[in-house]
């Protein structure tokens, strides 16, 4: 089966989250399945500096207000299409966002564009490469599904990915004609969401298939707490939508050859890389665990809770070490916590290699999160022997088993999980950590299991073959 992946990020070439992760780990997830992959990308500096002018696929001499070209490369051992529009991606900033941190106002018609570019390579207008499926990642891709019907004549079936659906991709009503929607499609049934066009709910309804990142994500996001106003859509999809686990990269996240570290191969390794990580984040000995957490700094991610809930940590000799950045108040917060308390310390920023030595050297990696479709950190922690401790929901409550006496006694557990997510419930749960790290036998154990998790792509990938196997079956 050939399939397009159509995402706004693929690791390790340009990454805000994990999207970049999971699109960038899928085509060699899925080669062993059948699956030829190759990924569409936009052509922002990053990647045609990775790619180079490739081969051109087609010239797009007024495509959205500019220049277009599609180019084929290879880049970080991935099969590229590459949308090289410099009006729309030759910027500074990051994928959605201008120096200045605001989102760049044409948006909606940056990956309307990526999305239109699928459909072209979907119906065969740019070269002979031809998919059988066009798989869409979130809103950025979201009115691929949707133009591939409407205008393409639906030359291929799509799945669309719903990675975070906090993302809607909405645009006022007025943009209709720049973005190629049709009057007749601007309905309750199709594009329209609360007066404006949503493309995220494009993909919704128009993709033949959907699935989200983990099964209890799929199963939230049929309620209103979860389903952030698309509850309704995805349930009418109840019989095309499935949860698929997301995996994680197990050579880039294996303590063993990590570079960023001093490899390990049991958990009684961590110690010279904790030391290491204490004296590059300026922390002293400390009796308690050291906890990490490596994450953007959004309400979704539940770290305002942690501030609160800081102290029943820290007053039993725990340590924080946090990397983040994201939200200015939780930025500001977590810097003045840190200025306050000798255990605690914060760097704001992004930095994938300390990221790397933060799973390796703390005990414990903490994942408060409101809502998690899949979390990657928590697996990391999984792999290197950092303890999880996660709210309960999503992603997180299908990939850590909560240490319950029964599961401690059965030898199972492999981390800590709260609910509800309040900051007594966290603070709860970080109590239950101390103590738990006071037992060496049950901490030991705690390790040895998340170590021996299954936690890359191998259980996943059949699953994604089967969703497309069965679109081209009925194609
Ligand atoms: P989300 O996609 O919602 O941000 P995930 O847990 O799925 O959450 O993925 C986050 C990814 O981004 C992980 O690979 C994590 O290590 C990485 N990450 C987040 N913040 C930072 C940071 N400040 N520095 C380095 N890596 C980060
Ligand atoms: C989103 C979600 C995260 C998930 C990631 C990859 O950014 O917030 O939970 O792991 O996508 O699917």
């Amino acid at each position: 089966v050939k399939v397009l992946s159509v995402a706004s990020e693929c690791a390790p070439l340009v990454k805000t989250g994990g999207l970049a992760d999971v699109v960038g780990a899928l085509p060699a997830a899925l080669a062993g399945q059948g699956v030829e992959m190759r990924v569409l990308l936009p052509g922002y500096r990053p990647v045609l500096g990775a790619v180079g002018k490739g081969k051109k696929l087609v010239d797009l001499p007024d495509f959205f207000g500019g220049k277009a070209v599609l180019r084929a490369g290879q880049a970080a051992g991935l099969d590229l299409i590459v949308l090289d529009a410099p009006h729309l991606f030759d910027r500074e900033g990051t994928p959605y966002l201008d120096p200045a941190n605001h989102d760049w106002p044409d948006n909606p018609e940056r990956f309307a564009a990526l999305s239109w570019a699928a459909c072209l390579v979907a119906a065969g207008e740019a070269g002979t490469w031809r998919p059988d499926v066009v798989h869409a990642h979130d809103w950025q891709a979201g009115f691929a599904p949707y133009y591939l019907k409407a205008h393409f004549g639906a030359p291929v079936p799509s799945v669309l990915t719903i990675h975070n659906i906090a993302f809607h991709g909405v645009v006022p009503v007025d943009r209709m004609a720049n973005l190629r929607i049709e009057a007749k499609d601007y309905d309750r049934e199709g594009v329209e969401f609360w007066g404006q066009i949503s493309a995220l709910k494009a993909g919704l309804v128009y993709a033949d298939r959907l699935t989200t990142v983990s099964p209890t994500y799929a199963r939230e996001l049929t309620r209103a707490e979860f389903g952030m106003g698309m509850d309704g859509v995805i349930r009418s999809r109840d019989a095309d939508f499935v949860g698929i686990l997301n995996g994680i990269d197990e050579e880039v996240w294996d303590p063993a050859s990590d570079p960023q570290i001093t490899a390990y191969k049991s958990a009684k390794g961590k110690a010279r890389n904790k030391a290491a990580l204490r004296k590059e984040f300026g922390l002293g000995e400390a009796e308690g665990p050291l906890c990490v957490v490596v994450s953007r700094l959004s309400d979704q991610k539940g770290l305002d809770l942690l501030l609160q809930a800081l102290p029943a940590l820290i007053d039993r000799g725990g340590q924080l070490a946090l990397l983040g950045s994201g939200d200015p108040g939780l930025e500001v917060a977590f810097t003045h916590a840190a200025e306050a308390h000798d255990n605690i310390a914060v760097k704001i920023g992004y930095d994938e290699g300390l990221s790397h030595r933060m799973m390796a050297g703390g005990d414990a990696i903490l994942v408060p999160s409101r809502f998690e479709p899949c979390g990657l950190t928590q697996l990391y922690g999984l792999r290197y022997g950092t303890v999880p401790v996660v709210a309960l929901t999503g992603g997180l409550a299908d990939t850590v088993i909560p240490a319950s006496p029964a599961a401690i006694e059965a030898g199972v557990a492999t981390g800590i999980q709260f609910h509800p997510v309040t900051a007594d419930a966290l603070a709860h749960a970080l109590m239950q950590l101390v103590d738990l790290y006071h037992r060496p036998e049950d901490w030991a154990r705690l390790q040895k299991n998340g170590m021996a998790q299954n936690v890359g792509w191998a259980r996943s990938a059949a699953k994604y073959a089967e969703v497309y196997g069965e679109l081209v079956a009925a194609a």
